[in-house]
């Protein structure tokens, strides 16, 4: 949610700023703003509605401002409609601050009323726009003192970017609870959302945490706690390619990322497997901790969630221990049973998603151990959790995630085996049978990505369809629900995934002579149940597509409209290769239809608001 970026050095800092912003457009779209400070020109500040190339046009794509110093700010929209008025930075109303702000201050109406009965007059909606008059408020000269006693009287999440007229040889960056890293170069230093924004410039970067106030010169960083302390930051090294987050050649991220997903989730398990036994860095877990471990917990958001949805069936049936799948966003208010044996196991591809962090932070409040797959090295979820399994799909740009999936995915099987291995849950042989079957997945997902022009000619049968199901049982139906979130983030069709057995309990009402269904039927114990319900709704005449197993289709195909199919793999490991037509299908779908596949509406990556 919102991308902010700042530089301060010796070049013009606008042009950096909008090749910053344009690596973090997808955290946010809706409008996106600069400010930079320049001898002789002042604090020069434009802010548009509409995606950066508005902003492009109207700066000459940076050329028009002038100046070392500078803010910048892509946005999504939570108080106050996307406008250029509402959009950052926002300026105090004497033009001597600019503020960029990722997250949302809680306690803003109150400041505001505060700030209005001293005479201050507000021009956005935005929560933001109390930071910059805050500042403007207590200004007394002290440019620091003024960002102390603003932020004394903030609550709720932040990540701040702060130029200052007065002292155009410093940028400020401010964090709580909303991600920031500094850019760490030779003659220059950066802010930003996140590095992706920074590593054209700066390889070396420092992960700033919760309540530390940065102060950026030309030529360094100095880091304070929130008791003004100094802070020793250690600097990190990013070692992967800038061409890792750009397109390549693809139309769109989306398309790009899934034809990764081979080389992905092979370098999520080849060097965790070593003699059909699997060896995971970083975890160690006593087979008397998991003999005693009485729950395993899986808190996640969105497709990470759904990620836990098949996560369930699969360490249910390899550990025989209690798997409770929860949405993020529900755990912290629910009054969750955990207690000191339980395992928490938080899944999240960027690592900053603000539910998943906050219910992390309450489960390990109770006591429980925090396991986290995470795919973005030194976010704040692999800093905070007492152990991390990184998943290394490398940065995931598209708003919808299809890599991160699926390298997640490998990670929970991985995690299952291993757990396995050491409870002695599984024998010799079947835990080398399922390890064999993992190493070969990605030949596997190669078959299955060579075949999908048959997914595209589907989707072009299939895009004008107003409503679509998925469904399935067991982990077709863990399935069904990733397909359906797909297909209704990127083309804007309206899409429900149900268990199968459940759809005569009610929604079945919903099916009428045309109505497309889509029928998962690779989990082959139940094959002839699911094809029960597929029978059921062409008999109020839907239209259904299957999606099974090679071995299966011909059978399949006697009943179903169309049938696609995927090589078959352990029974377990399915998930894996059924995903990957479904993610292809909303992005063919999406594709017809002229949606803005790798921003869809009203979305943004990365969810730092509750
Ligand atoms: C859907 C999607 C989202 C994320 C969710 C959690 O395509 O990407 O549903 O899965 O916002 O994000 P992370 O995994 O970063 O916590």
């Amino acid at each position: 949610m919102c991308g902010i970026v700042g530089f301060i050095g010796a070049e013009e800092a606008a042009p950096i700023l909008l090749d910053g912003l344009s690596r973090l457009e997808y955290r946010g779209y809706d409008s996106a703003g600069v400010a930079v400070y320049g001898e002789g020109c002042g604090l020069q500040v434009v802010k548009a509605k509409g995606r950066l190339k508005v902003l492009e046009e109207l700066t000459q794509n940076g050329r028009a401002l002038h100046g070392a110093a500078g803010v910048g700010h892509t946005r999504w929209a939570t108080h106050g409609e996307p406008s250029d008025v509402n959009s950052h930075p926002q300026v105090s109303a004497d033009g001597r601050f600019a503020v960029v702000h990722n997250g949302i201050i809680e306690n803003y109406v109150e400041i505001k009323e505060f700030l209005q009965s001293k005479g201050v007059e507000f021009v956005s909606q935005t929560d933001t726009e109390v930071v910059a008059q805050l500042l403007e408020y207590y200004y007394k000269g002290g440019l620091l003192e003024a960002v102390g006693k603003t932020l004394e009287r903030l609550r709720g999440a932040y990540a701040l970017g702060i130029l200052c007229a007065d002292h155009p040889d410093m940028l400020i960056a401010v964090r709580q609870d909303s991600p920031l890293i500094v850019g760490r170069g030779e003659g220059f230093q950066m802010l930003a959302s996140d590095v992706t924004a920074v590593i054209k410039y700066t390889r070396e970067v420092s992960y700033l945490d919760d309540g530390e106030i940065a102060i950026l010169t030309r030529d360094g960083v100095e880091v304070m706690d929130r008791y003004h302390q100094r802070v020793d930051k250690p600097v990190s090294h990013v070692d992967w390619e800038i061409s890792a987050a750009e397109k390549g050649g693809y139309e769109h991220f989306m398309a790009k990322e899934i034809m990764e997903q081979p080389q992905a989730v092979r370098k999520t398990i080849s060097t965790r497997i070593r003699e059909g036994r699997v060896v995971m860095e970083g975890m160690e877990f006593s087979p008397a901790y998991l003999r005693d471990m009485d729950k395993l917990y899986i808190i996640a958001c969105g497709s990470s969630y759904h990620v836990g949805m098949v996560a369930k069936y699969v360490l249910e049936k390899l550990l025989r221990k209690p798997v409770e799948v929860t949405l993020a966003s529900e755990f912290r208010y629910c009054d969750p049973i955990v207690t000191k044996n339980t395992l928490a196991l938080v899944i999240s591809q960027s690592g900053e998603t603000i539910d998943t962090l906050a219910a992390m932070r309450e489960a390990k409040r109770l006591g429980a151990r925090v396991l986290a797959i995470v795919n973005v090295v030194g976010s704040t979820i692999a800093r905070e959790a007492d152990g991390v399994l990184y998943t290394w799909a490398g940065p995931e740009i598209a708003v919808a995630t299809t890599k991160a999936y699926s390298t997640q995915l490998a990670v929970v099987y991985l995690l299952g085996l291993s757990f396995a291995q050491t409870m002695g849950t599984v024998s010799e042989e079947e835990g080398a049978a399922l390890a064999e079957a993992l190493l070969a997945l990605p030949g596997k997902l190669e078959e299955v990505l060579e075949r999908r022009q048959d997914v595209q000619y589907f989707a072009s049968l299939c895009f004008n369809h107003p409503s679509i199901f998925f469904i399935g049982r067991n982990l077709d139906y863990a399935v069904g629900l990733e397909g359906s979130l797909k297909l209704k983030e990127i083309s804007y069709i309206h899409s429900e995934a149900y268990a199968a057995g459940e759809l005569k309990h009610g929604t079945i009402s919903l099916i009428e002579p045309g109505t497309l269904v889509v029928a998962l039927a690779s989990y082959s114990p139940l094959f002839e149940k699911l094809m029960s319900n597929v029978v059921e709704v062409k008999s109020r005449g839907a239209r259904v597509l299957g999606l099974t197993t090679a071995d299966l289709a011909e059978e399949m195909g006697k009943t179903a409209d169309y049938v696609i199919a995927v090589p078959r793999t352990h029974p377990l490991l399915q998930p894996s290769l059924d995903v990957v037509p479904l993610q292809l299908f909303a992005y063919y779908v999406a594709l017809q239809r002229g949606c803005d596949i790798d921003k869809p509406r009203n979305l943004a990556k990365s969810v730092t608001v509750e």
